[in-house]
């Protein structure tokens, strides 16, 4: 809900649980007064104290008076070079050379509904879901307007910041910086959380009190990084997985990012994210405009794990587009890890029909089908089928997929290009490069420049001659290197800032086109692994491929970490065989598969070299996961244990929302002789409810469950694990 009271200028946005304040105050600077948990309307200005700070600059409309810097009133959306010194939200270079922007209130507008910013990822939400608020900030001096969007879906603790950047002026004006937002507070005493990694190892938790000065994380990669997550938190010192104040912050973009969060001298904090200032600058020609890609707020006054659970509904609710929404996805089987490169079309048929026979759902067909991909340096920018390798083409090989009962899928890496390929000998002056260098090469491929339409038309025209000549329903789309030698041949020198951000937007138009001509199509975003998975993506690909290592007792890790904003039917997650090709751990097969269970579930293995038993514990696995998918993708995720801080076993569970069914998965550790004996204590059961466990067909009643525990069996070896039902009787 949006209160206004236009007479004292305060915007008041209330969800469910939290309230978020802005005034514009006596020289109509917008303030930010409150964020945190709800509080009924009520001028919150009076928190913020003046007084004369010396060093710390007074406006010219102050007059005399030395009690008014911006340098330490609390900010909706920061300036630079007019008195406030700390981090910026925004740098506009004007026609004169100075870098200065100074904001002013000037007016509002209200609507119902929730609309994407153009050309970019964000959640949207009908009219009674959603409500957006624009605040108009004018420079006057500069002639332009910031326009700042708050979308504010209620029953979710969801505001989405936007912001949009109009030069009414008759010259032109550039923009060095534009985040998407900033968030004061009064206090400091606040921990950072950020999910940091690398390839093979992605968004692990990382917690550390603010210190004085400004600390940050984030990418000049070109994408939004495996080294760096584009979801932070700040949290009270004291805040844990049940209780505290804490605050997500999540950019929906997938491209250069920078989130920073500065203690400042008197003791105040201030977070801004958003489009990283390293080489970006956009010119504004008069009549100009330019978005920042969404933001999204969550702040809980309960803990991390409900910041979670309200992440991922809204995510799944309000951002994701599935052509399956509301229906289970099928369970797929990726050739990748079984074959490589080194396959024939009979080899995959044989693969597919190892898998139906087990009750897997859909076969995709990974890296190698196309041109003379026989290995990672030749091929990329041909999507054409190698005939050498299917003869008769897709048209030939999906059939024979099909008849097994299962869907087809197929793989491909549309932003790339190897310089062994009919593309790249046919243009190449289509990759970013610098001219006088000779560009990087990373997996032995360049870039194409997807900031130029026409590039992406050519990539578009080969995709679609692929996905219109067979009976496709699933696209991975991969990207495999970090971007370099950032440079377009389309634009002029002063307009090079743009690159990186346009190269962005480029994918985001593919992959809308994608939409747009195959909607029946399920896309899985893939960036070596966990490169790009950020909500902008998931705008698009409504799953991701979590990580390149299928590890089991890793992916613990990997997932836990993405858990704190993203939720698990987003997380694609498969089976692998073991000794595990990443690094060579044994897990037993049950393991890997409740492990897996808890994402969008497949398998990435030859299942023709299983055992019987084996064979008949996936028919099990895949038996288990159709039961339960319902309650894993649509349940709400609690986190029971870490597997940072616990290494004796890592616990989650999900739970209906009508709390009548829970799911709890536990993976134990290296194991001990002669462990003690562990309980677990479950959370977000009914504490009324008696509920029947199938693992040891007791009865618990859910008061029980939360606060004495389940009694954890005992189990004799390495990295093993089980999963227990829990259902409601009346
Ligand atoms: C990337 C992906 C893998 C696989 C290979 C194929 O590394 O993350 O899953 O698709 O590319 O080359």
């Amino acid at each position: 809900m949006i209160v206004l009271d236009r007479e004292h200028k305060i915007f008041t946005l209330h969800t469910q649980n939290t309230t978020y304040q802005m005034k514009a105050d006596q020289y109509n600077v917008l303030l930010h007064t409150y964020y945190g948990s709800r509080i009924d309307h009520f001028d919150l200005s009076g928190l913020i104290q003046c007084g004369n700070r010396s060093f710390s600059p007074n406006p010219n409309e102050a007059g005399r008076s030395r009690d008014y810097s911006l340098d330490v009133m609390p900010q909706e959306y920061s300036t630079c070079g007019v008195g406030d010194f700390r981090l910026p939200s925004i740098e506009l270079e004007l026609p004169g050379g100075s870098h200065t922007a100074d904001l002013r209130y000037a007016g509002f507008h209200l609507e119902k509904g929730k609309t994407t910013p153009e050309g970019l990822p964000g959640f949207h939400g009908g009219e009674d879901e959603a409500e957006t608020l624009v605040i108009f900030l004018k420079d006057s001096a500069a002639q332009v307007t910031v326009e700042l969007y708050y979308g504010v879906f209620e029953s979710f603790d969801l505001i989405t910041r936007a912001v949009r950047v109009v030069n009414h002026g008759a010259e032109t004006v550039r923009l060095c910086r534009c985040a998407s937002l900033c968030l004061d507070f009064l206090q400091s005493d606040l921990d950072m959380i950020t999910f940091n990694g690398h390839h093979l190892t992605e968004r692990c938790p990382d917690r550390g009190s603010l210190r004085p000065g400004i600390q940050s994380v984030g990418s000049v990669r070109g994408i939004s990084s495996h080294q760096h997550n584009p979801f932070v938190m700040l949290c009270g010192r004291d805040a844990d997985e049940d209780t505290g104040i804490c605050y997500g912050a999540m950019l929906l973009y997938s491209g250069n990012f920078e989130a920073a969060a500065e203690c400042s001298q008197y003791e105040n904090s201030r977070l801004v994210m958003g489009i990283h200032p390293y080489h970006f600058c956009w010119t504004l020609e008069p009549g100009g405009t330019f978005t920042a890609p969404e933001a999204a707020l969550v702040c809980s006054p309960n803990g991390f794990g409900e910041m979670s659970r309200q992440y991922h509904r809204a995510i799944r609710k309000h951002l994701l587009r599935d052509p399956y929404s509301g229906r289970r996805k099928p369970i797929l089987v990726n050739n990748w890890e079984a074959t490589y490169f080194d396959f024939t079309a009979d080899r995959l048929v044989e693969i597919a029909r190892e898998a139906a026979a087990l009750g897997i759902e859909l076969f995709v067909m990974d890296d190698g089908w196309f041109g003379s991909r026989n290995d990672d340096n030749r091929g990329l920018g041909d999507w054409q089928v190698n005939l050498e390798k299917l003869p008769g083409g897709l048209e030939a090989l999906v059939p024979r997929i099909q008849e097994l009962g299962m869907k087809f899928g197929i793989w491909m890496e549309p932003e790339m290009v190897n310089e062994d390929s009919s593309l790249y000998r046919a243009h190449p002056d289509w990759v970013l490069h610098v001219p006088g260098r000779s560009p990087s090469r990373g997996r032995g491929q360049l870039v194409l420049d997807f900031s130029r339409r026409d590039v992406r038309d050519s990539i578009y025209d080969q995709m679609k001659k692929i996905l219109s000549s067979a009976d496709i329903s699933y696209l991975k789309w991969d990207m495999n290197r970090s971007l370099t030698d950032v440079w377009s041949a389309s634009l002029p020198a002063h307009r090079q800032g743009e690159v990186f951000h346009r190269y962005v937007l480029g994918v985001y138009d593919l992959l809308e086109r994608l939409h747009r001509d195959y909607p029946h199509i399920l896309i899985e975003g893939c960036c070596g692994g966990g490169g790009r998975f950020d909500g902008g993506m998931l705008y698009y690909t409504p799953q991701i491929w979590c990580s390149d290592d299928t590890d089991a007792i890793d992916r613990l890790r990997i997932q836990y970490g993405t858990s704190f904003c993203y939720p698990v039917c987003t997380m694609g997650a498969h089976v692998s065989a073991v000794p595990n090709e990443q690094n060579g751990r044994i897990t037993p097969l049950e393991t890997r598969g409740i492990t897996a269970m808890s994402g969008a579930f497949g398998y990435e293995m030859d299942l023709g070299k299983c055992t019987a038993e084996e064979k008949r514990k996936i028919r099990c696995q895949v038996e288990r996961y159709k039961a339960y998918s319902d309650l894993i993708h649509n349940g709400d995720y609690y986190r029971l244990s870490s597997p940072f801080s616990d290494s004796t076993y890592t616990a989650w569970e999900q739970v209906s929302p009508d709390r009548r069914q829970a799911l709890v998965s536990v993976v134990q550790g290296c194991t001990n002789a002669a462990p003690p004996f562990y309980t677990l204590r479950l959370k977000g059961l009914n504490p009324a409810f008696q509920y029947q466990t199938d693992l040891d067909d007791a009865l618990y009643s859910g008061a029980s469950l939360m606060n004495a525990g389940y009694p954890l069996p005992q189990m004799q070896g390495d990295y093993l694990a089980f999963q227990i039902f829990l259902k409601a009787v009346e």
